[in-house]
């Protein structure tokens, strides 16, 4: 099968909300309330054609995981350590968010990889203890606005997921998620084209089925990078576009809302 042949229909599309260091507890019980019933009208046909998740700080979950309880809205936390549990001040272990019911946690996004200086083999010991877990990986990979005009963008997303898929067995690619977020869209108001987002899906697309046989062809990749309403449905279009990772316009809940819904409006 050539990349994105005969699968996109067999891949959900999942919306997730990244909130980064936005809202607080009290706010985001807010945002809940005024967010479920946007797609209550439409849960029926949300549950067959598209899952939802949020990922707020880890101070908002617990609190956020009780407002969306009975929702279907996933909960999703935005980092993890590798390690289980130690002297670690300020880091936040698989079992914490296990205990919180989180369903997926992001590895690699690329504020972590620049800012908080994460390096590809920090990024794959995340992936290496998630892999007993039901908690499931979205991994973000994508190329810096230098690396994409040096013509490296390919090389760079291969790297970063050969890095976690080298450490990794067959199994966790059952979970896993990946998101293409250029670094040069994100947060920027500038999205990839929907052309260029396929083109590189399709090649990270080539990677998971090269490496994971059959099961590449499950594993919902999703586009990150300025993603708004008005953007949202030429970028689902493409074949191996399977969702999006939302930052800026994930914070109104009837822009998410208006993100998520437009999912059913694809064919
Ligand atoms: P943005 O952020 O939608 O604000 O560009 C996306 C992300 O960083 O996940």
């Amino acid at each position: 099968m050539s990349p994105g042949e005969g699968a996109n229909a067999d891949r959900i599309p999942l919306i997730a909300a990244n909130w980064k260091m936005h809202l607080t507890a009290s706010e985001a019980e807010d945002w809940a309330g005024r967010f479920i019933p946007l797609l209550r009208d439409r849960a029926e046909a949300l549950d067959r054609r598209v899952e939802v998740a949020i990922a707020p700080a880890h101070p908002l979950l617990d609190r956020l995981g009780r407002a969306l309880r009975g929702s279907r809205v996933h909960l999703a936390a935005q980092n993890l350590h590798p390690e289980p549990e130690g002297a670690f001040t300020g880091e936040v272990s698989l079992a914490m968010l296990e205990d919180l019911a989180c369903d997926f946690v992001l590895i690699g996004h690329s504020e972590r990889r620049q800012l908080f200086g994460e390096d590809d083999a920090f990024i794959a010991a995340k992936a290496r203890r998630l892999e007993a877990s039901r908690v499931r990986a979205i991994l973000c990979i994508g190329e810096t606005l230098d690396e994409r005009e040096a013509d490296r963008t390919l090389a760079v997303v291969d790297r970063q997921l050969a890095a976690v898929l080298d450490a990794t067995g067959a199994g966790f690619a059952g979970g896993l998620v990946v998101a293409y977020e250029p670094v040069w869209a994100i947060g920027t108001g500038r999205t990839a084209t929907p052309e260029i987002a396929q083109t590189v899906h399709a090649s990270i697309r080539r990677t998971l089925v090269d490496r994971l046989g059959d099961r590449g062809h499950g594993v919902r990749i999703l586009y990150g990078g300025s993603v708004k309403p008005s953007n949202v449905e030429e970028l689902l279009s493409q074949p191996d576009v399977d969702g999006a990772l939302v930052g800026g316009a994930s914070l109104d809940p009837h822009s998410f809302a208006e993100i998520a819904l437009a999912c059913l409006e694809m064919p």
